[in-house]
């Protein structure tokens, strides 16, 4: 018979209260709880500070639910590249059944990601690449065809010439590295001039300093072209406040509905480029590795254009 103590019921809340929060502690949650079924998915987020990456892990949270038998164990690595391959190796030695990361910078990952594919667990590497092949897929746009449509327009509004900002993502990031070389792309031969250009490694603040710098410096700015919409929203902040936001264009990256394309919508960013999370087809792809299904190196996902014109009606579709 079973007879509930009060410590087998503090005990219990316990067990409880951390399989709800997600941490791993331990030996391995994959081993414990006795549920044959059960499916955990370990996922290392680079970061949280930007709305793209909470909206990243509640698309994967909202996926998950819909599947009873699937625990996720989220690990966030506030932006820290060390913090995050220890989370990785955390990961790996609790046993998951299939390991999530969306990594910060391509090199410093690349081992310990590897080091997990070779021990045997599924990886699926989201949005930011890491280097070589040691992984099972990788899910995420195409981070050069998304800036050479934001070149094509940007070519388009300004009538082929003009001097151009570009405050660029982390370039130990391949989004930021494929963002600046489709950019430059599709300007190569005309008159565009990037008269100015930093990194400000996707965050807001660092784009609202750097633009300051831009400003102090030119005289005369047609568009900023920042790699995010984070970017491009500070941006426009430090050209307001010098009065100046009137006097060009800003263009960004990520269009969530809340962010870029309500920015838009007001008629703060000019343009934004929908950079799709993933969240949902990394869950759908775990459970197809689940199955034993064969699923492709890369699974590339779609992009669409916002701009003034076609917001209301949802944007348009990048060829
Ligand atoms: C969030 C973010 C997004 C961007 C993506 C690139 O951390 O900077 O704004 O589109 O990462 O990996």
């Amino acid at each position: 018979m079973l007879r509930l103590t009060r410590r087998s019921l503090t005990l219990g809340l316990l067990v409880l209260a951390c399989a709800c929060k997600g941490e791993s502690k331990g030996s391995g949650p994959a081993e414990e709880g006795g549920k044959k079924d059960r499916f955990v998915i370990g996922m290392s987020q680079c970061n949280l500070g930007e709305p793209w990456r909470v909206q990243m892990n509640a698309d994967i949270a909202a996926a998950a639910k819909e599947h009873p038998e699937i625990e996720v164990i989220f690990k966030d690595a506030q932006n820290d590249t060390l913090k995050q391959r220890a989370h990785v190796e955390e990961l790996v030695a609790a046993k998951v059944d299939v390991l999530f990361v969306s990594p910060k910078e391509a090199q410093p990952l690349t081992e310990p990601v590897g080091k997990a594919f070779d021990a045997g667990i599924p990886v699926i590497v989201l949005d930011r690449a890491v280097l070589g092949e040691r992984f099972t897929t990788f899910i995420g746009a195409d981070n050069k065809k998304i800036g050479r449509a934001a070149g094509e327009w940007i070519k388009k509004v300004l009538g082929g010439k003009g001097k151009v900002v570009e405050l660029k993502g982390l370039m130990t990031s391949t989004p930021g590295q494929d963002r600046s070389a489709g950019f430059r792309e599709a300007i190569a031969g005309s008159e565009i001039e990037i008269a100015f250009e930093a990194d400000m490694k996707w965050l807001e603040p660092e784009a609202r300093k750097e633009m300051d710098s831009a400003l102090a410096r030119l005289p005369k700015i047609d568009l900023v072209y920042a790699h995010n919409d984070p970017g491009a929203h500070g941006a426009y902040l430090a050209a307001r406040a010098a009065g100046r936001e009137k006097e060009m264009k800003f263009v960004g990256i990520d269009a969530l509905p809340h962010e870029g394309v309500s920015y838009v919508a007001q008629g703060i960013l000019d343009a934004t480029f929908q950079y799709p999370t993933g969240g949902r087809e990394a869950v759908e792809t775990a459970l197809r590795i689940r199955k034993g299904e064969k699923v492709p190196k890369t699974i590339t996902l779609g992009s669409r254009r916002f701009t003034k014109d076609d917001v209301q009606k949802g944007g348009e579709i990048i060829e």
